[in-house]
């Protein structure tokens, strides 16, 4: 990484450059198959449906749902900073742009059933709320109990940027769990064996957990482990994190 700011608080995210850099530019979304591949696999191999799917720390990018909008009736999008939803708002009016090499290659992995503009009008539509939420809070959406329960609620490579320690970590878990009703199901993403990101000008610190310690801390929120796939870090990755791979768990409640 070049001679950057560090950085603990998140205040300073610039969702623009995130989004250029880590998802939108050619190299960028080719780097990021991986990620729908799996969120693809996972949806269709375990037949996974529901009314009401909760993406916990969206950020700027809706990467994380193109494959669920087919199989959930609802999404909700959430982040801790208002600028990324800002972002996800503009993009919903049509303002701001997300990654169509990257749907276009979900509806590649779905045998071309729709366009990728058709998907993207239809999660526009399918989004019925962008939420403030705070992980690292016992009740993470606040009282607002018409969005306490959900049948899905994915959260990819948010909790390690939430907090800086592995007790801290599984709190979080816990807490994300609370949102979901008995028996859904819980789509976690994390980076693996490295502390630190860049963003921008700033390198921000993350938490350094292993595979272990996130399977111990989804026990420990009372939730069963059903799959797992863990990507390699690649080298675009490693221009701008320090992780050494990429895990996806999809877990019970
Ligand atoms: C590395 S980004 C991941 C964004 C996106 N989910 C993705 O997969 O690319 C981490 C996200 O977690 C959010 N975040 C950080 N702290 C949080 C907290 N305490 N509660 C909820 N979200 C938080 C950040 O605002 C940011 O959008």
């Amino acid at each position: 990484m070049a001679q950057l700011k560090e950085e603990k608080d998140l205040t300073s995210f610039d969702p623009e450059w995130y989004m250029q850099e880590l998802v939108l530019s050619d190299e960028a979304a080719n780097n990021m198959k991986g990620d729908v591949e799996v969120f693809h696999k996972f949806f269709t191999d375990h037949n996974l449906s529901g009314k009401r799917l909760l993406d916990v720390g969206t950020g700027p990018t809706i990467h994380t749902l193109i494959t669920a909008c087919n199989h959930v009736d609802e999404i909700y999008l959430s982040d801790f900073l208002p600028q990324n939803l800002q972002y996800l708002e503009k993009w919903r009016k049509g303002e701001k742009r997300q990654s169509e090499q990257l749907i276009d290659h979900v509806m590649d992995l779905e045998g071309r059933q729709m366009t990728a503009g058709q998907r993207e009008s239809d999660l526009k539509s399918k989004v019925k709320g962008m939420l403030p939420i705070d992980v690292t809070l016992s009740k993470p959406l606040g009282d607002a109990s018409s969005y306490s329960q959900f049948d899905i609620v994915v959260s990819s490579y948010c909790i390690e940027t939430a907090v800086f320690t592995v007790d801290g970590y599984a709190k979080c878990v816990e807490n994300v769990s609370s949102l979901l009703k008995k028996d859904g199901f819980l789509i976690l993403c994390a980076c693996l064996n490295g502390n630190s990101y860049q963003i921008g000008d700033y390198k921000y610190k993350a938490v350094s957990i292993t595979k272990e310690g996130i399977q111990s801390a989804l026990r420990q929120a009372g939730l069963v482990v059903i799959a797992t796939e863990e990507l390699a870090e690649t080298d675009y990755d490693a221009k701008y994190l320090s992780f050494d791979s990429y895990l996806y768990i999809l877990a019970r409640k």
